[in-house]
Protein backbone atom coordinates (compact mmCIF):
# COMPACT_ATOMS: atom_id res chain seq x y z
CA UNK A 1 0.00 0.00 0.00
CA UNK A 2 1.26 3.46 -1.07
CA UNK A 3 -0.58 5.21 1.36
CA UNK A 4 -1.24 8.29 -0.70
CA UNK A 5 -2.97 10.79 0.48
CA UNK A 6 -5.77 13.83 -1.18
CA UNK A 7 -7.89 15.87 -0.29
CA UNK A 8 -10.31 16.91 -3.29
CA UNK A 9 -13.43 19.13 -3.23
CA UNK A 10 -16.73 17.29 -2.67
CA UNK A 11 -18.73 16.20 -5.18
CA UNK A 12 -22.84 15.75 -5.40
CA UNK A 13 -21.54 11.99 -5.65
CA UNK A 14 -20.76 12.34 -2.20
CA UNK A 15 -24.12 12.93 -1.17
CA UNK A 16 -25.67 9.77 0.18
CA UNK A 17 -22.35 8.20 1.06
CA UNK A 18 -21.74 11.45 3.32
CA UNK A 19 -24.60 10.46 5.11
CA UNK A 20 -23.76 6.86 6.50
CA UNK A 21 -20.01 8.31 7.59
CA UNK A 22 -21.25 11.09 9.57
CA UNK A 23 -24.16 8.68 11.02
CA UNK A 24 -20.94 6.02 12.05
CA UNK A 25 -21.28 6.34 16.17
CA UNK A 26 -17.38 7.18 16.12
CA UNK A 27 -17.83 9.92 14.17
CA UNK A 28 -21.18 11.48 15.29
CA UNK A 29 -20.00 11.01 19.17
CA UNK A 30 -17.85 13.96 18.80
CA UNK A 31 -20.07 16.40 17.12
CA UNK A 32 -22.49 18.63 18.36
CA UNK A 33 -25.26 17.05 17.25
CA UNK A 34 -24.37 13.20 17.79
CA UNK A 35 -28.48 12.17 16.54
CA UNK A 36 -28.77 10.13 13.03
CA UNK A 37 -29.36 12.63 10.62
CA UNK A 38 -32.31 11.47 8.54
CA UNK A 39 -32.04 11.35 4.51
CA UNK A 40 -34.07 14.29 4.31
CA UNK A 41 -32.41 16.61 6.72
CA UNK A 42 -29.46 15.15 4.77
CA UNK A 43 -30.40 15.52 1.58
CA UNK A 44 -31.87 19.86 2.57
CA UNK A 45 -28.10 20.29 4.32
CA UNK A 46 -26.21 18.97 1.52
CA UNK A 47 -27.63 20.94 -1.81
CA UNK A 48 -27.82 23.98 0.74
CA UNK A 49 -23.75 23.44 1.60
CA UNK A 50 -22.98 22.83 -1.90
CA UNK A 51 -24.02 26.42 -2.70
CA UNK A 52 -23.21 28.37 0.62
CA UNK A 53 -20.08 30.82 -0.01
CA UNK A 54 -19.78 30.57 3.66
CA UNK A 55 -18.68 27.17 3.85
CA UNK A 56 -16.59 24.47 2.10
CA UNK A 57 -15.47 20.93 2.24
CA UNK A 58 -13.48 18.56 0.98
CA UNK A 59 -13.47 14.97 0.86
CA UNK A 60 -10.07 13.25 2.34
CA UNK A 61 -8.68 10.27 0.35
CA UNK A 62 -6.09 7.42 1.29
CA UNK A 63 -4.88 5.46 -1.69
CA UNK A 64 -8.23 6.84 -3.39
CA UNK A 65 -10.51 5.57 -1.28
CA UNK A 66 -12.76 8.38 0.63
CA UNK A 67 -11.76 8.14 4.73
CA UNK A 68 -12.96 11.71 5.63
CA UNK A 69 -14.25 14.99 5.26
CA UNK A 70 -12.56 18.26 6.51
CA UNK A 71 -14.47 21.56 6.14
CA UNK A 72 -14.48 25.25 6.54
CA UNK A 73 -17.36 26.69 8.04
CA UNK A 74 -18.61 30.99 9.06
CA UNK A 75 -15.78 32.35 6.44
CA UNK A 76 -16.37 35.92 6.93
CA UNK A 77 -14.70 38.05 4.61
CA UNK A 78 -15.27 40.98 6.38
CA UNK A 79 -13.12 39.82 9.84
CA UNK A 80 -11.12 37.93 7.78
CA UNK A 81 -11.87 34.68 9.36
CA UNK A 82 -13.53 31.16 9.84
CA UNK A 83 -13.99 27.88 11.67
CA UNK A 84 -12.64 24.76 10.76
CA UNK A 85 -13.69 20.72 12.16
CA UNK A 86 -12.48 17.31 10.39
CA UNK A 87 -13.32 13.40 10.78
CA UNK A 88 -11.78 10.20 9.90
CA UNK A 89 -14.45 7.79 9.15
CA UNK A 90 -12.59 4.66 8.57
CA UNK A 91 -11.29 3.95 11.81
CA UNK A 92 -8.44 1.93 10.37
CA UNK A 93 -7.09 4.86 8.41
CA UNK A 94 -6.71 7.07 12.49
CA UNK A 95 -3.88 7.46 14.06
CA UNK A 96 -1.15 6.80 10.93
CA UNK A 97 -0.77 10.89 10.41
CA UNK A 98 -3.37 11.49 8.15
CA UNK A 99 -4.89 13.85 10.40
CA UNK A 100 -1.81 15.93 11.00
CA UNK A 101 -1.33 15.92 7.14
CA UNK A 102 -4.80 17.30 6.89
CA UNK A 103 -4.41 19.99 9.95
CA UNK A 104 -1.21 21.53 7.73
CA UNK A 105 -3.37 21.73 4.39
CA UNK A 106 -5.99 23.73 6.54
CA UNK A 107 -3.22 26.18 8.09
CA UNK A 108 -1.64 26.50 4.58
CA UNK A 109 -4.81 26.78 2.83
CA UNK A 110 -6.74 29.56 5.22
CA UNK A 111 -3.66 31.68 5.78
CA UNK A 112 -1.78 31.50 2.45
CA UNK A 113 -4.04 30.85 -0.21
CA UNK A 114 -7.26 32.25 1.31
CA UNK A 115 -5.47 35.09 3.08
CA UNK A 116 -8.04 34.77 6.20
CA UNK A 117 -6.09 36.49 9.54
CA UNK A 118 -7.99 33.65 12.08
CA UNK A 119 -8.82 30.18 12.19
CA UNK A 120 -11.14 28.68 15.10
CA UNK A 121 -11.94 25.96 15.98
CA UNK A 122 -14.25 23.94 18.58
CA UNK A 123 -13.43 21.11 20.50
CA UNK A 124 -15.78 18.66 22.83
CA UNK A 125 -14.06 18.12 26.52
CA UNK A 126 -14.72 14.68 25.80
CA UNK A 127 -11.87 15.03 23.27
CA UNK A 128 -8.89 16.00 24.95
CA UNK A 129 -6.23 14.52 22.23
CA UNK A 130 -7.73 16.36 19.56
CA UNK A 131 -7.14 19.76 21.88
CA UNK A 132 -3.85 18.77 22.42
CA UNK A 133 -3.30 18.19 18.84
CA UNK A 134 -4.36 21.02 17.97
CA UNK A 135 -2.04 22.72 20.25
CA UNK A 136 1.06 21.29 19.01
CA UNK A 137 0.55 22.72 15.65
CA UNK A 138 0.20 26.16 17.53
CA UNK A 139 -3.39 26.37 18.51
CA UNK A 140 -4.21 29.19 21.37
CA UNK A 141 -6.99 28.13 23.92
CA UNK A 142 -8.81 31.44 24.16
CA UNK A 143 -11.65 29.73 26.24
CA UNK A 144 -12.92 27.25 27.92
CA UNK A 145 -17.31 27.00 27.42
CA UNK A 146 -18.14 25.09 30.98
CA UNK A 147 -21.30 22.54 30.61
CA UNK A 148 -22.05 24.11 27.02
CA UNK A 149 -23.86 21.10 25.86
CA UNK A 150 -25.65 18.28 26.78
CA UNK A 151 -24.17 14.63 25.82
CA UNK A 152 -25.49 11.43 26.89
CA UNK A 153 -27.90 13.04 29.79
CA UNK A 154 -24.70 15.12 30.55
CA UNK A 155 -23.16 18.36 30.34
CA UNK A 156 -19.98 18.96 29.08
CA UNK A 157 -17.92 21.89 28.51
CA UNK A 158 -16.18 23.08 25.25
CA UNK A 159 -12.66 24.35 24.07
CA UNK A 160 -12.63 27.25 21.94
CA UNK A 161 -9.07 27.51 20.17
CA UNK A 162 -7.64 30.27 17.50
CA UNK A 163 -4.81 30.87 15.34
CA UNK A 164 -3.69 34.03 14.17
CA UNK A 165 -2.45 34.61 10.46
CA UNK A 166 0.73 35.85 12.43
CA UNK A 167 1.44 33.47 14.69
CA UNK A 168 1.23 30.80 12.35
CA UNK A 169 3.64 32.99 9.61
CA UNK A 170 6.06 33.57 12.29
CA UNK A 171 5.94 29.44 13.35
CA UNK A 172 6.88 28.23 9.47
CA UNK A 173 9.78 30.97 9.45
CA UNK A 174 10.92 30.08 12.91
CA UNK A 175 12.19 26.64 11.57
CA UNK A 176 15.33 26.69 10.58
CA UNK A 177 17.01 24.21 8.09
CA UNK A 178 18.11 21.74 11.01
CA UNK A 179 14.85 21.77 12.91
CA UNK A 180 13.40 20.97 9.62
CA UNK A 181 15.78 18.41 9.11
CA UNK A 182 14.90 17.37 12.56
CA UNK A 183 11.19 17.23 11.62
CA UNK A 184 12.06 14.81 9.23
CA UNK A 185 14.20 12.36 11.40
CA UNK A 186 11.32 12.54 13.88
CA UNK A 187 8.31 11.20 11.41
CA UNK A 188 10.47 8.78 10.23
CA UNK A 189 11.17 7.30 13.58
CA UNK A 190 7.74 7.74 13.77
CA UNK A 191 6.89 6.00 11.07
CA UNK A 192 9.70 3.10 11.54
CA UNK A 193 8.34 2.17 14.85
CA UNK A 194 4.63 1.75 13.60
CA UNK A 195 6.67 -0.23 10.50
CA UNK A 196 8.57 -2.16 12.94
CA UNK A 197 5.25 -3.80 14.13
CA UNK A 198 4.23 -4.64 10.73
CA UNK A 199 7.79 -6.67 10.11
CA UNK A 200 6.78 -8.35 13.10
CA UNK A 201 3.98 -9.83 11.84
CA UNK A 202 5.38 -11.05 8.61
CA UNK A 203 8.13 -12.76 10.68
CA UNK A 204 5.65 -14.57 12.95
CA UNK A 205 3.48 -15.07 9.78
CA UNK A 206 7.05 -16.85 8.07
CA UNK A 207 7.63 -18.62 11.29
CA UNK A 208 4.48 -20.44 11.46
CA UNK A 209 3.78 -20.91 7.54
CA UNK A 210 7.52 -22.22 6.48
CA UNK A 211 9.44 -22.60 9.81
CA UNK A 212 13.09 -23.86 8.16
CA UNK A 213 13.20 -21.09 5.47
CA UNK A 214 12.11 -17.95 7.82
CA UNK A 215 15.19 -19.44 9.60
CA UNK A 216 17.19 -18.65 7.58
CA UNK A 217 16.15 -14.98 6.21
CA UNK A 218 16.20 -14.29 9.76
CA UNK A 219 20.21 -15.45 10.47
CA UNK A 220 20.86 -13.68 7.06
CA UNK A 221 19.20 -10.45 8.42
CA UNK A 222 21.12 -11.05 11.82
CA UNK A 223 24.41 -11.42 9.55
CA UNK A 224 23.31 -7.74 7.72
CA UNK A 225 22.70 -6.19 11.39
CA UNK A 226 26.08 -7.05 12.73
CA UNK A 227 27.86 -5.86 9.45
CA UNK A 228 25.67 -2.47 9.91
CA UNK A 229 26.94 -2.17 13.56
CA UNK A 230 30.76 -2.85 13.09
CA UNK A 231 30.18 0.29 10.48
CA UNK A 232 28.33 2.27 13.13
CA UNK A 233 30.99 1.40 15.50
CA UNK A 234 33.68 2.88 13.03
CA UNK A 235 31.74 5.60 12.33
CA UNK A 236 31.36 6.86 15.92
CA UNK A 237 35.12 6.85 16.89
CA UNK A 238 36.75 9.99 16.97
C1 LIG B 1 -9.19 13.91 15.02
C2 LIG B 1 -8.78 12.95 13.92
C3 LIG B 1 -9.24 13.53 12.57
C4 LIG B 1 -7.23 12.83 13.96
O1 LIG B 1 -6.83 12.12 12.81
P1 LIG B 1 -5.63 11.05 12.86
O2 LIG B 1 -5.29 10.71 11.46
O3 LIG B 1 -5.99 9.96 13.78
O4 LIG B 1 -4.46 11.95 13.49
P2 LIG B 1 -2.89 11.65 13.44
O5 LIG B 1 -2.62 10.22 13.17
O6 LIG B 1 -2.26 12.65 12.54
O7 LIG B 1 -2.49 11.95 14.96
C5 LIG B 1 -2.18 13.24 15.38
C6 LIG B 1 -1.93 13.29 16.86
O8 LIG B 1 -3.15 13.45 17.56
C7 LIG B 1 -3.39 12.37 18.45
N1 LIG B 1 -4.83 12.08 18.35
C8 LIG B 1 -5.73 12.81 17.68
N2 LIG B 1 -6.96 12.32 17.86
C9 LIG B 1 -6.82 11.24 18.64
C10 LIG B 1 -7.73 10.31 19.18
N3 LIG B 1 -9.04 10.38 18.95
N4 LIG B 1 -7.26 9.29 19.94
C11 LIG B 1 -5.94 9.19 20.16
N5 LIG B 1 -5.05 10.07 19.69
C12 LIG B 1 -5.47 11.09 18.94
C13 LIG B 1 -2.49 11.27 17.95
O9 LIG B 1 -2.11 10.39 18.97
C14 LIG B 1 -1.31 12.04 17.42
O10 LIG B 1 -0.48 12.45 18.49
P3 LIG B 1 1.12 12.37 18.35
O11 LIG B 1 1.47 13.21 17.14
O12 LIG B 1 1.62 12.92 19.63
O13 LIG B 1 1.40 10.92 18.14
C15 LIG B 1 -9.40 11.54 14.13
O14 LIG B 1 -8.96 11.00 15.36
C16 LIG B 1 -10.92 11.55 14.15
O15 LIG B 1 -11.55 11.48 13.11
N6 LIG B 1 -11.55 11.65 15.34
C17 LIG B 1 -13.01 11.66 15.45
C18 LIG B 1 -13.61 12.97 14.97
C19 LIG B 1 -13.03 14.15 15.71
O16 LIG B 1 -12.77 14.08 16.90
N7 LIG B 1 -12.84 15.26 14.99
C20 LIG B 1 -12.39 16.49 15.58
C21 LIG B 1 -13.58 17.24 16.02
S1 LIG B 1 -13.12 18.86 16.54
Amino acid sequence: MSNLINIRDIAPSDKDPMRGWRNLRHVRTYMYNDKPITKEEHSFWFDFMMYDPTRKYWVIELDNNPIGVVNLANINTLNQSCDWAFYIHDEKSRGRGVGSFVEKFILEYVFLEMGLNKLNCEVLESNPKVVEMHKKFGFVEEGFFREAIKKDEKMIGVHRLSMLKGEYLSSVEEKTGIDKDLDIINKIQKIRSKNNINWMDILRLCLKENNKEAKKIISNINSHDSEISKLVEELSKG
